[in-house]
């Protein structure tokens, strides 16, 4: 028996306003994973959908970050906006949002953009 439904962690790494480096807190985490937690609320799931803060994902350049367990979707780039439908498509239907889903052109822009830095 599954502890979760869908667990979603979203990227609420904080690394300051000082540091030059990207981080998700900086670009709305915490306000994605308040959405997620207030849907979840609103639809009745809390015990069977989660969504949990999480530490850096490693993808901080493409952020900010989400990934959805077990299926192992991951989002990047979500925006507050893209919340209402990743949650409707992805947690009620089972259906990752094809438009907004991390794939091979994401992790090479990803692996571009970190080799740059380098
Ligand atoms: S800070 Fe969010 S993925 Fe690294």
């Amino acid at each position: 028996m599954k502890k979760y439904n869908k667990h979603i962690f979203i990227c609420v790494n904080d690394r300051g306003s000082d540091n030059q480096r990207q981080s998700c807190a900086k670009c709305g985490g915490m306000d994605i994973r308040m959405k997620f937690v207030k849907l979840i609320n609103k639809h009745g799931l809390k015990g069977t959908v989660r969504a949990n803060k999480s530490g850096c994902l490693d993808v901080c350049e493409l952020g900010p970050a989400i990934v959805i367990y077990p299926d192992e979707i991951w989002y990047t780039n979500v925006q507050l906006d893209d919340v209402d439908e990743i949650f409707q498509s992805n947690i009620i239907n089972h259906k990752p949002v094809k438009r907004l889903v991390a794939n091979d052109i994401t992790w090479n822009k990803l692996q571009l953009l970190k080799e740059l830095k380098n």
